[in-house]
């Protein structure tokens, strides 16, 4: 398990979520390359006489303030890649809730602070669409027939399904699992030492989601093999696969869809058994081998497989960077830590017997730790709509194919909404804050019609995996090093994420 696990972190987070400026830097490098910069060139004849084209032909308009940038094509993308929250609170600060630049081609426009991001929960898909986004990316990842790759009402149902399948009762199976695997896993630690913590979570939410989310059946397949694909799979998130054309040959391209045909075929082989069987597990295959579309027809075995990939990445990165940062918050704060501990013991019992469900729950100090790691720390930094119809923020003009933008990280710590926004300060939640007037001031799982079903999966995960975690160890920083944001991942991870810990006597 470990050197499946340590195979495929590495590769989750070295193939995948390449910087553009990465990306450029190899186009010499090969016959691709040649087709790359060809298509860079036209892309920018292209895009400059359709800006010109576009600016003459709407004076009328009152579009969002626009960031000029002297790098044609380009933009704004390598100040953006370097340090996008810092580029937004900057231009906030110069040009207010809603305004425009261009990256790559594209333009960007962002609805800053909560009563902008209004336009894009309460937009309708048709309006502010997600498919036109996001289908590029997902599509060769899970596969034809779900989420951004039917038609929107589909995908509703879809999610619908899911969650139906993440329901209390399973959620209580669910802690006695996460605690098994979480304990299991840290036997490696030993007593005391410094690791990577991030990478220990990543191996360990693979695991835990497998076995909740996919069942034992897939569970039981997860061998050093199984691992390697999901990470080519995963590398199927990158920049590249966004930015490039799909018809590229690249080889991180190829792996992906090798990887996706394979583990389809492993899927489809543990759902004809089960449907052979006729074993009636009660778990989420289930559920979904179960479910029907409203008309009545049944999910087939490619929808379902697609779900099943589409849950375990969902879940995979956005539990693991979370559950690392809360892992450092805590470790930052001894005192917090302690009365984190202290708060296991009272609500569970002097001699920590093993987590249940209704337990976790009265875990509040806990909860809100998970709350503020996913203020300051929220997984996705910026939630994405293609404007198909014209739209208007804030009295500003926003013209049909914007990208537009919402980001929970800004939204997360604006001056005018949060006190004392910078620190990490569970017991918020407890005061009056301002943030609780603004409806879309805090939105780590979105809002609207695309809001995340797996707020109360994730929630159990985190927090049945620090519970185990704080009754094991002690955590400490190493020499006061907190880690750093490496911007160049999709999901923003922490830099050189080494914790020190030793055993709880
Ligand atoms: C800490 C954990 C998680 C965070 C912070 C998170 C965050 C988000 C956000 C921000 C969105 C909205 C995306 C958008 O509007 O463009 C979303 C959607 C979604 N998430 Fe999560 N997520 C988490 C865990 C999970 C898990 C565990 C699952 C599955 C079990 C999941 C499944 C989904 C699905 C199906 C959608 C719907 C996308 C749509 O309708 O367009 N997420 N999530």
């Amino acid at each position: 398990d470990l050197r499946v696990a340590r195979a495929m972190s590495m590769h989750f987070y070295q193939l995948s979520t390449k910087l553009l400026g990465d990306t450029v830097s190899k186009m010499n490098e090969n016959l691709t390359s040649v087709v790359l910069v060809a298509s860079f060139f036209t892309l920018t004849v292209g895009y400059v006489s359709k800006r010109l084209l576009k600016e003459s032909s709407h004076r009328d308009k009152k579009y969002p303030p626009y960031i000029p940038s002297s790098i044609p094509f380009l933009g704004h993308a390598v100040a953006f890649g370097k340090s996008p929250i810092e580029f937004l609170e900057n231009a906030y600060e110069k040009y207010g809730p809603v305004f425009s630049f261009t990256m790559v081609g594209k333009t960007f426009t962002y609805l800053l602070g909560s009563d902008a991001a209004t336009l894009m929960f309460n937009s309708k898909n048709e309006d502010l669409n997600a498919e036109d986004v996001y289908s590029k990316l997902t599509t060769p990842v899970f596969g034809k027939g779900v989420a951004y790759d039917v038609p929107n009402p589909l995908f509703l149902e879809q999610k619908k399904m899911l969650k139906t399948g993440l329901n209390i009762a399973r959620f209580k199976e669910h802690v006695k699992i996460i605690e098994a695997e979480t304990i299991e896993y840290f036997q490696r630690w030993g007593d005391s030492g410094e690791r990577n913590l991030f990478e220990a979570l990543s191996e360990l939410i693979i695991l835990t989601a497998s076995s909740c989310l996919h069942g034992k059946e897939i569970r039981g397949m997860l061998n050093e093999r199984v691992a390697q694909l999901y990470a080519d799979l995963d590398g199927g998130f990158s920049h590249a696969a966004w930015l490039l054309p799909a018809w590229l040959p690249l080889p991180s391209f190829r792996k992906r869809d090798r990887a996706h045909r394979e583990i389809k075929n492993i899927f489809f082989k543990v759902i004809e058994k089960r449907r052979r069987s006729g074993d009636k597990a009660d778990d989420i295959l289930q559920t979904l081998i179960d479910a029907t579309y409203k008309d009545g027809r049944p999910l087939n075995d490619n929808e379902i497989a697609g779900m099943l990939i589409g849950l375990l990445l969902a879940g995979q990165h956005t539990s693991s960077t979370t559950s690392a940062w809360m892992g450092f918050f805590l470790a930052r704060d001894k005192d917090l830590q302690e009365r984190c501990y202290a708060e296991q013991k009272a609500v569970c019992g002097e001699d920590l017997p093993p987590l249940d469900f209704d337990q976790l729950k009265d875990l509040s100090l806990l909860e809100r730790c998970l709350k503020e790691t996913l203020r300051l720390r929220p997984p996705i930094m910026t939630m994405m709509r293609m404007a198909r119809t014209p739209q208007t923020a804030a009295g500003y003009d926003i013209p049909v194919g914007h990208q537009v933008c919402v980001s929970p990280t800004v939204n997360h710590r604006l001056q005018d909404t949060w006190v004392e926004r910078m620190d990490f300060s569970p017991s918020r939640y407890l005061n009056d804050n301002p943030a609780a007037g603004e409806k879309f001031a805090y939105i780590p799982f979105g809002a609207g019609r695309h809001r995340c079903i797996g707020e109360n999966f994730a929630y159990v995960q985190i927090k049945t995996v620090w519970s185990t975690l704080l009754r094991l160890y002690e955590f400490d920083l190493v020499d006061g090093y907190f880690p750093t944001i490496n911007y160049t991942t999709m999901i923003h991870t922490p830099h050189n994420p080494v914790i020190r810990y030793r055993r709880r006597q």
